[in-house]
């Protein structure tokens, strides 16, 4: 992702943050690569022309789950991309498609402006699923009808199977699945057959052979249509044919591939020797990039890892532990701890420490930079969501909550050129990546981290002493939550240091120490999430620790607030 208004998260998962408002120019730009960039599978050798194995292309009409159907496609091993409902086919078929399925959305398809694919999609040359809004699409576009259902039908129901088609392959003819619309289909275009209803619609399954045109009301990528996934299958596979080949090892495979030819083309055109560097972080996607691009160009990658001061405990050890004695790469580490104590001395809001830290984080950074000679390449660990996300410009005026800074994200004036491996993957098929690269499973399954560290977990003045209990407290935090089986249950467990000092009385003394509270939460992508549930005596056994072992805490307590309304770190 280039440009500075590029959405700047990866190792948080973070979606939803960006440094600044990218203007339209940049979106554009933006959008133009993101549309025409090479898919990790394109390699030459990677993709059999005519079809057979090929790309599941989801365009998305705006329904929220858009995502997750691109997801439970890419679980049958099957590569799926998401792209802008108004794709042109040509563009579909450039991307290798064999086969296309449409989302759901908000819209009506009778509402003016609904936002409908390039007619061509309905051409039978590629096999097509509509789903929801996408198969009302399908019926009004080749001249059915659809109107206002005077029933809503949302959440649960059954469809009854009347004609088992190639999508109702092997299932019982009655299916619980859910639903999620005011419209329905009221009559079928010519050449349509009803495949399957329910109580209130008709036509809740609708197919035309002839012209691999399938279309269903109900949302089978959701967890609630428990045979839904098998329906994918069946589309994917049985009708369109795809042999389900896309896995973390062909993946590798196929990235290392382009990568090395990357880099190889580019130093021979600039007579360069394709030296590449990478900010690593201790998170999972810079590891996971650093790690494909390491098997790819070997000692040409240099990582950097700039140790701010506001690391959590042993961190740097692992670090080296794992990049330069067990994988043998190249890492500069660097001690910058004392230029960013000194320039967050006495500052105490929120929003002024992110900017320091993001801005003395670049600075570092490209000195370190300078000091390895030219430099070609970037490494960045963009995840999929990030890409979409910038692709869907309309959601780009959420307000700012927080300025992020991710070690990832470096701004696009460093004048390299961008290497982002992971710019197709979710979160959890970076981690099967990982696992699949050899990175230690302590590595690749870790929490979320915030760029910003430990400094947005104190709130007030970050100061070496303060920083020392906080870490204290937070391995602690850590220590129980894995001893109790839990850590992968949660999405966050962290301790943050409270401004508040408190009474406490230990042994026979009076104690006035500082309060240190405790924030666990669940979540899917952090954009929203809720406190977790933890068993009182976990909670009971961390208090406990911390009081006892952490000096200058007398006082812990629990966090119960979901977001929203409040958000995950505290500042
Ligand atoms: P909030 O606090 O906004 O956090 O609810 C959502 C997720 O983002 C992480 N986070 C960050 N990650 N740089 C990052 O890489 C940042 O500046 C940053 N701030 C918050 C947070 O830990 C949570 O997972």
């Amino acid at each position: 992702m280039t440009g500075k208004g590029k959405t700047v998260h990866g190792e948080a998962a973070n979606a939803g943050h960006r440094v600044l408002a990218p203007d339209d120019a940049e979106v554009e730009a933006y959008l133009e690569t993101a549309l025409h960039a090479p898919g990790p599978q394109r390699a030459a050798t990677d993709r059999p022309a005519g079809g057979g194995d090929g790309t599941v292309v989801v365009l998305d009409f705006g329904s929220q789950f858009a995502q997750l159907i691109a997801r439970r496609v890419r679980e049958l091993n099957v590569y799926s991309e998401l792209l802008p409902h108004d794709t042109p086919m040509a563009e579909i078929e450039r991307r290798g498609a064999s086969a296309i399925i449409l989302s759901g959305g908000p819209n009506s398809v009778y509402d003016v402006g609904a936002p409908k694919p390039d007619p061509a999609v309905w051409s039978g040359r590629l096999p097509v699923l509509g789903i929801c809004y996408g198969a009302q699409l399908m019926a009004s576009e080749l001249g059915g009808h659809v109107q206002a259902n005077g029933k809503r039908e949302y959440g649960p129901a059954t469809v009854t199977i009347g004609t088992e088609d190639g999508l109702f392959a092997g299932l019982d003819r009655t299916q619980p699945v859910w639903m999620s619309h005011g419209d329905s289909i009221t009559t079928l275009p010519e050449g349509f057959h009803a495949t399957a209803q329910t109580d209130s619609s008709p036509f809740a399954g609708l197919n035309d052979e002839s012209r691999n045109l399938y279309g269903i009301q109900f949302h089978p990528e959701v967890a609630h249509t428990p045979h839904g996934k098998d329906v994918l299958r069946n589309f994917v596979v049985g009708i369109a044919g795809v042999t389900p080949s896309w896995t973390p090892a062909h993946f590798i495979t196929a990235t290392v591939d382009e990568i090395r030819r990357r880099v190889d083309d580019h130093a021979r055109a600039v007579g360069s020797d394709g030296k590449v560097i990478c900010a690593l972080s201790g998170g999972v996607d810079s590891a996971v990039a650093a790690a494909l691009v390491h098997r790819a160009v070997g000692d040409r990658l240099t990582c950097i890892y700039v140790d701010h001061g506001l690391m959590r405990k042993r961190e740097s050890e692992l670090l080296r532990a794992t990049f330069a004695e067990n994988l043998g790469m190249r890492l500069v580490m660097v001690d910058a701890r004392e230029r960013f104590l000194a320039r967050l001395a006495g500052v105490v809001d929120p929003e002024q420490k992110r900017r320091i830290i993001g801005d003395e984080f670049i600075r570092v950074f490209e000195e370190e930079a300078e000091k390895l000679g030219q430099i070609d390449f970037l490494t960045q660990g963009t995840l999929y969501p990030d890409v979409i996300e910038s692709a869907t410009s309309e959601t780009k005026t959420a307000q700012k909550i927080k300025t992020h800074h991710n070690v990832g994200g470096l701004p696009a004036d460093l004048r390299f050129k961008l290497i982002e491996p992971l710019r197709y993957l979710f979160k959890d098929e970076v981690r099967a990546v990982g696992i699949e690269l050899g990175l230690p499973e302590q590595m690749v399954q870790r929490q979320p981290f915030p760029g910003p560290g430990l400094a947005i977990r104190i709130i007030g003045e970050v100061t070496a002493e303060r920083l020392d209990t906080l870490r204290e407290a937070d391995w602690i935090v850590i220590d129980e939550i894995k001893g109790a089986g839990l850590y992968r249950n949660v999405w966050q467990s962290f301790a943050i240091l409270t401004p508040i000092h408190s009474v406490g009385v230990m042994g026979d003394g009076r104690t006035y120490a500082n309060v240190v509270a405790i924030r666990a939460v669940t979540s899917d992508d952090g954009m929203t999430a809720d406190w977790a549930k933890l068993p009182y005596e976990v909670l009971g056994k961390i208090s406990s620790r911390i009081v006892n072992e952490v000096p200058g805490v007398n006082r812990v307590v629990y966090d119960i607030s979901s977001k929203p309304p409040a958000t995950i770190e505290w500042e």
